[in-house]
Parts: C-alpha cells; structure tokens; sequence
C-alpha cells in the first residue's frame, strides 16, 4: 500500500495569475492498493459526501492517466482518500487529489516517471501550474508553462508569515471562475499586474512584508471574480484593518485569504465576521505555510 500526503495551496497570491502559489500547513492523504480487478474508493473527512466514489474520480483519473503514461495496467485499484481540504473553495483540493493520484500510482508503477515528468502531466490535467506546483514541491513557488514543461523556482516562505482564510459555505469551481474573465485585457492593466507581481517576488524573497498591501493588488482575474463572492472587497478591507500585511482572494475563490504575521486570529474572526454581514456563513483558520 502506498500512502502519499499533499499539502493545500494558495493560488495567485493576488497578481500571479497562473504563476505564483504557495503550500499551507493543511493536508490529503491518499492511499492506494492495485487489487486482482475492479476499483474501490473510500472518501473521509471534506467531501465524503460528495466526491464521486467512480471512474470519474479526479485521483483515480489521474492515477489511471499515470498507468497510461507508462504502459502498465494496473489491475484494479482500491484507493482511500482521508481529507483536510475543503472542496472547490479556491485551496487546491483539485490539485491535491491530481497530485495524490499521479505520485501514489507512479510509485506503485515502479517509478517510472521522474519529479520533473509528474510535475509537467500534473499541469497537464490541472490545465495551469500554480496550485499542482507547490502542492508537489512545497513553499513558495513561481512557476510557468514551457512547450508543456513546468519551469518553476522555489523561494522559502519569508519567517513569521502565516495565512488566515475565511472559508464560505459555499462552493465556486474553477471552470466557472474562470468563465467571468475576459479574453483580452488592456495593456494598462498587464502593466499594473507586471509591477505588482515583480514586486511580490522580490518582497517575498526578501521578506519584506510591508510591500505586501501594494503587491498583492491585481486588475487581471479579482475585479471579475468579486461578483462571484459577496462581500469580497469589504472582507478584505477589514482584513486590512486588522492587520493584514496582505490580502487576495484564495485561487479561484470562493475563499478570502489574509498574509500576516501578528494578530492572526483576530483577523480571521474580522474576516468571518464581516463575511456574515453579508449573509456568507464562513470557516475561518489560521494556517502556516508547508
Ligand atoms: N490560477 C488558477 C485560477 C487557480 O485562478 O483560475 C485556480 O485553480
């Protein structure tokens, strides 16, 4: 039996469209056995309710997408998904799951497929590197699609920070997340977001945590997905308020996510709070990055 664990991620981190996310300290655990024939599954904990128990399972399909790659039937497969990750709330549950599957069966292939190979099919089936990246490699990772290859440079979460999320009650998936946004943008805005996410980088690598609030604004995907999560730009003013060195919405969304490294959990209560102000029952946690 192999038994593989995969950290939760944050996506974007404001300007970073597709390129930027970090792991937090919230994990999956994917366990998986090759049997005579047939497929199992067993889900625990977020999404036992809802997660397909079918061939239409996203670690199964990834796992089976793996097999593929190499040549191996795999039998059958009796797979347990034991589960931290609230489902489609903008925290990589997707990644995890294509993560957990692709890592679990290469292992019980026999290894076939190097770090590097993963990561690029793990981007593959995900469709963008951001969350797959860090949730295989950890930190803070930049990362970018080359001919279908997942270049990627890691930097060390600056010391102190840590996250507070405000986890609505409802979910938004990605597909519909990123159906709001426009084909074009503006050459302005692509500037707007080129010096933001320039700056980020270079504070986060120096752990410049007051470039944060100015780093962390975006023209490319948030103004569009704040229709999607009521009471977005008030939460994140509040957030602000608080304390926040930094605010954004989580990946897609429909989580909130605040950068800090004091007063955590007052700002994840404001956060909740100012959420149910409008009508949006939240979780809130404070996480580490991983
Ligand atoms: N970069 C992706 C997006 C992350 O914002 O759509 C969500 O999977």
């Amino acid at each position: 039996m192999v038994r593989v664990q995969v950290p939760a991620t944050t996506a974007n981190m404001g300007p970073g469209f597709d390129c930027l996310g970090m792991a937090l300290k919230l994990y999956n655990t994917v366990e998986m056995v090759r049997t005579g024939a047939g497929l199992s599954i067993e889900v625990h904990g977020e999404g036992a309710f809802d997660i397909a128990r079918d061939e239409s399972n996203v670690v199964y399909r990834a796992a089976l997408r793996l097999f593929k790659q190499v040549n191996c039937d795999p039998g059958g497969l009796r797979i347990r998904l034991i589960n931290n990750i609230p489902v489609a709330r903008g925290l990589g549950s997707s990644a995890s799951a294509i993560v957990g599957g692709l890592i679990a069966a290469n292992i019980l292939a026999g290894s076939r497929l190097s770090h590097r190979e993963l990561l690029s099919l793990a981007a593959a089936v995900e469709g963008h590197p951001d969350n797959v990246a860090p949730a295989m490699l950890g930190g803070i990772i930049i990362s970018t699609l080359v001919e279908g290859e997942v270049r990627y440079l890691k930097i060390d979460p600056p010391p102190g920070l840590k996250v507070a999320v405000a986890i609505p009650d409802f979910p938004l998936s990605t597909r519909s997340a990123r159906e709001v946004l426009p084909q074009q943008v503006s050459m302005a805005d692509a500037v707007f977001n080129l010096g933001r996410v320039a700056l980020l980088v270079a504070a986060l690598q120096q752990g410049r945590l007051e470039f944060l609030s100015t780093a962390m604004e975006d023209r490319l995907h948030q103004p569009y997905r704040s229709t999607l999560v009521p009471g977005m730009k008030k939460v994140l003013a509040a957030a602000r308020l608080a304390g926040a060195r930094g605010v954004c919405l989580s990946g897609a969304g429909p989580t909130l996510i605040a950068f800090a490294d004091s007063n955590l959990e007052l700002i994840a209560r404001v956060m909740k709070d100012t959420f149910l102000e409008s009508g949006i029952k939240a979780r809130a946690l404070v996480l580490e990055p991983s």
